[in-house]
């Protein structure tokens, strides 16, 4: 279950990437199936985390945060897709998607007792 989540959320980045760069480049329709690829994987994403608290005896805080910083960050993956799309200003939301990367990765890897390089 953890590595399902942790790939699907490593190919969505990559392809969110790949579609910024396709949108960069005016090939819009390219960028598109990108995108849609890339809401399969948020319910993967998303089905994956639901799964992994499932697995728990007892949730906190921390996990519940986890969880939200998690949909903040997919919620992100579409707003800058779609204001890059119409050339609108993303610089507000560049800065949330770091901040909220940097709270993810710490809540996931560091904080969060569950990983794929200890399976417990
Ligand atoms: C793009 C969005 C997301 C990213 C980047 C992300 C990232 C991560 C990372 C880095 C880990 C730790 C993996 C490890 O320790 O090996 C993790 C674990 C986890 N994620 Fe996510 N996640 C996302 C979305 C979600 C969502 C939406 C949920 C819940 C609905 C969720 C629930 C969980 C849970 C319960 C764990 C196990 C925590 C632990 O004990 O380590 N995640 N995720």
């Amino acid at each position: 279950m953890i590595h399902g989540h942790v790939t699907a959320w490593a190919l969505a980045l990559i392809l969110f990437i790949v579609a910024l760069i396709l949108l960069s480049n005016g090939k819009t329709k390219g960028a598109k199936m990108v995108q849609m690829i890339l809401r399969v994987l948020y319910l993967i994403i998303v089905a994956t985390g639901v799964g992994l608290l499932f697995k728990l005896t007892n949730i906190n805080a921390m996990y519940i945060l986890k969880a939200v910083v998690g949909l903040w960050i997919i919620g992100l993956f579409e707003v800058i897709l779609s204001r890059v799309a119409n050339k609108r200003r993303t610089s507000v939301f560049w800065f949330q998607f770091v901040i909220a990367w940097a709270l993810v990765l710490y809540l996931g890897f560091v904080k969060l007792p569950m990983s794929i390089f200890y399976p417990v």
